[in-house]
């Protein structure tokens, strides 16, 4: 049995694990992402790495990161959340570990795991994966292969455009999906609605102190649970946004699965029925005809660990 490591660096953790040739995670440590310092972003990589290669035989490395990747998966051109430009970082943990490394997007990572391990396992040819986290990732997997593109970059999907002239987003666009369908994007609705109407808002504010601007994604999710109706029309927000994403997605590639993943969709049903309320109306000209089913991921927050392990047993 061979064994690789994966970690996914994301904007809040970088976690790691060690995963078998069937894709499940033997061992696995996280930390916190040093967010705007790049130099100890890279030295918690390495020591996530190191820690989890002490004492046994590793193959390969695979590195998820919440970037654009060039197309020789070794450096990380831009990240929209995080200070990375142009960071050779393949370079950097391979001198480090002295194993073979590839870096990868998080949301192709994430996408990767679904089809060979999760949601979309039943698949053979085709799926479409957004991630709803800090960011809006995306991964596409078209003939059973991701689809990187000709620079290394496809599959961005959290910048497609949503609303023209809108929210500021972190790739220099206004109006992206991720300012509307993110997690950050969710506690932003959150917050403003429970300044606006703190009447409606008790349970969350009781969860956040009384303070709009202390609330966080769990509290919304927990709050929504509970029945607080300003923090389950955020998720109806999230949701109706990421429908027309979605839609806009089987118009273009036809896949046979739609996944969403990230830690938005433990709010189940708060999230996932009015995300299949909107993808529906949104194609409504096609309603007689087949479409991809829209599923929630499986494998939670391991998906990045899991994918770029699995992509990196592939070099
Ligand atoms: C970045 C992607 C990343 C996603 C999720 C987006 O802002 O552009 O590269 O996959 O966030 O982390
Ligand atoms: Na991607
Ligand atoms: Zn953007």
């Amino acid at each position: 049995m061979t064994l690789t490591i994966g970690v996914d660096v994301g904007g809040t953790k970088v976690a790691g694990g060690v995963v078998d040739d069937t894709g499940t995670v033997l061992v696995q440590t996280r930390r916190d992402t040093p967010a705007d310092d790049v130099g100890k972003t890279r030295d918690v990589i390495i020591e996530v790495v190191s820690e989890l290669a002490t004492g046994r035989q590793i193959q390969a490395v695979g590195v998820g990161a919440a970037g654009w990747i060039d197309a020789n998966r070794s450096t990380v051109l831009f990240a929209p959340n995080l200070a990375w430009r142009d960071e050779p970082l393949q370079a950097y943990v391979s001198a480090a570990v002295e194993l073979p490394v590839i870096v990868e997007n998080d949301g192709n990572a994430a996408a990767w795991a679904e089809f060979r391990y999760g949601a979309a396992r039943n698949a053979d040819d085709s799926m479409v994966m957004f991630t709803i986290g800090t960011g809006v990732g995306g991964g596409i997997v078209l003939g059973g292969e991701l689809v990187r593109g000709n620079n290394g970059i496809a599959a961005e999907l959290g910048h497609m455009l949503t609303v023209p002239d809108g929210h500021q987003c972190g790739c220099g666009r206004l109006g992206c999906i991720e300012q509307y369908a993110s997690g950050s994007a969710l506690v932003r609705f959150a917050r403003a609605a429970a300044r606006q109407e703190p009447h409606r808002a008790t349970a969350l504010l009781e969860l956040a102190d009384g303070d709009a601007e202390a609330i966080t994604g769990p509290m919304v999710t927990a709050a929504a649970k509970g029945g607080d109706p300003v923090s389950a029309e955020a998720f109806a927000q999230v949701g109706r946004w990421l429908g027309t994403s979605l839609a806009d997605m089987a118009q273009i590639l036809d896949p046979q699965v739609l996944v969403v993943g990230g830690g938005v969709i433990d709010a189940g049903d708060l999230l996932m029925g009015p995300t299949r309320r909107s993808f529906t109306e949104a194609l409504a000209q096609r309603s007689r005809l087949p479409v991809a089913e829209i599923r929630p991921a499986e494998l939670g927050n391991s998906a990045g660990v899991i994918g770029a392990a699995d992509l990196a047993r592939r070099i």
